[in-house]
C-alpha cells in the first residue's frame, strides 16, 4: 500500500474504534477547567455507576495501596485530587475499550498491554523518586500506560505490513517507529496523535502519546512528563518487560536525564519495586472482565 493509503487506512480504523463514554469525555472537560472542584468531579463519575465502581475498585487495591478502605467517590477526590481521579478514570476507561477486544496481529497482547503497564509504573517511580508533587504522580501513570496506543490501529487496520515493518526493524536492528516510517510511512505516535485528538486527550498524556520517539524536539508545557515516558520506555524494552515490537529502543541520551535532574542509576534502584507494581497493577486489566 503507498504511504497516503497506509494513513488512509488508519484514520478510517481510528474513526470507526468506539468512542469513551460519555462521563470520561465529561470528565476530562470539567477537569479541563481549573475552577473545577471535588464536589463537579464527584458529580460527573456519579452519573455513570460502573465508572464510579471503577474508580473506586482501583482506589482500594493493592495498585493504590492507601492502607484504608475509602467508600464514598467524594472523600475519595478529596483525599487524592481531581486530577489523580481524572487520570484513574481514563486509564481504566480506555484500557476497558481495549482490553480482549482487538484481534491482535504482528503484536501479541499480552505482551503489549505487559509493555504499557511496565511504562507507566516505572514513569511513575521515577516521578515518585524526584519528587514530583502527589497529585501530579497518576499523570505519569496514566501517560505511561497510555503512550503506545497508536500501535492498535497500526496493528488492527494494516495487519499484515505491520508484521513485515516489526521483522524489518529486527533485522536492521533499528527502532520500531522508524521501521514504521519507511514501511507504512506513518509511526505509531503519529497514529497515536490522531487517537487522542478523536478522544479530546490534551496536556501531558496526549504530549506522551505524539512526542515519546521525538521528545528532542519537543518544546512544549509536559516535558517532564514525556521525557520520563520516554525513559520508562526504554528501560521497558532494555528490560524485555513485555513486549511492544521494539527489539532496539532509541536511547535517551545523557542530556535527556540532565533536563529531568536524575541519575541513570535510579532505573537500577527502582527495578524491583517496579516488577512487584506491574503484578498490582494489573488490576487494570481485569476490571472489565
Ligand atoms: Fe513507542
Ligand atoms: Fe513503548
Amino acid at each position: 500500500m503507498a504511504g497516503s493509503d497506509n494513513k488512509k487506512a488508519v484514520r478510517d480504523y481510528i474513526s470507526r474504534m468506539p468512542s469513551l463514554p460519555v462521563t470520561v469525555s465529561k470528565v476530562l472537560e470539567v477537569c479541563n477547567n481549573p475552577k473545577t472542584s471535588p464536589i463537579d468531579l464527584d458529580k460527573v463519575i456519579q452519573l455513570d455507576p460502573v465508572l464510579m465502581g471503577r474508580v473506586l475498585k482501583l482506589i482500594n487495591s493493592a495498585y493504590y495501596g492507601l492502607g484504608t478502605q475509602v467508600t464514598s467517590l467524594a472523600r475519595a477526590i478529596i483525599m487524592l485530587g481531581i486530577n489523580t481521579v481524572k487520570n484513574l478514570a481514563l486509564s481504566t476507561a480506555v484500557i476497558d475499550r481495549f482490553v480482549d477486544k482487538g484481534a491482535f496481529h504482528a503484536l501479541n497482547m499480552d505482551g503489549f498491554w505487559r509493555h504499557s503497564l511496565c511504562v507507566g509504573v516505572t514513569a511513575k517511580h521515577l516521578a515518585k523518586r524526584r519528587g514530583v508533587e502527589p497529585t501530579l504522580i497518576e499523570e505519569y501513570f496514566a501517560a505511561g500506560l497510555l503512550h503506545d496506543i497508536g500501535k492498535i490501529p497500526l496493528n488492527n487496520a494494516l495487519a499484515s505490513e505491520y508484521v513485515r515493518t516489526m521483522a524489518l526493524a529486527d533485522h536492521e536492528r533499528i527502532p520500531l517507529f522508524l521501521a514504521e516510517k519507511r514501511v507504512l510511512d506513518l509511526d505509531h505516535s503519529e497514529a497515536g496523535f490522531v487517537v487522542a485528538e478523536s478522544w479530546k486527550f490534551s496536556g501531558a498524556i496526549a504530549d506522551a502519546i505524539a512526542f515519546h520517539h521525538t521528545h528532542e524536539s519537543y518544546h512544549g508545557d509536559h516535558g517532564d512528563v514525556v521525557r520520563t515516558v520516554a525513559i520508562a520506555n526504554y528501560f521497558a524494552n532494555r528490560e524485555g518487560i513485555g513486549f511492544s515490537g521494539n527489539r532496539y529502543p532509541d536511547k535517551p541520551g545523557p542530556e535527556v536525564y540532565g533536563l529531568l535532574d536524575m541519575e541513570k542509576s535510579m532505573l537500577e534502584e527502582i527495578e524491583d519495586q517496579v516488577q512487584a507494581d506491574i503484578e498490582k497493577a494489573k488490576v487494570f486489566l481485569k476490571l472489565g472482565a
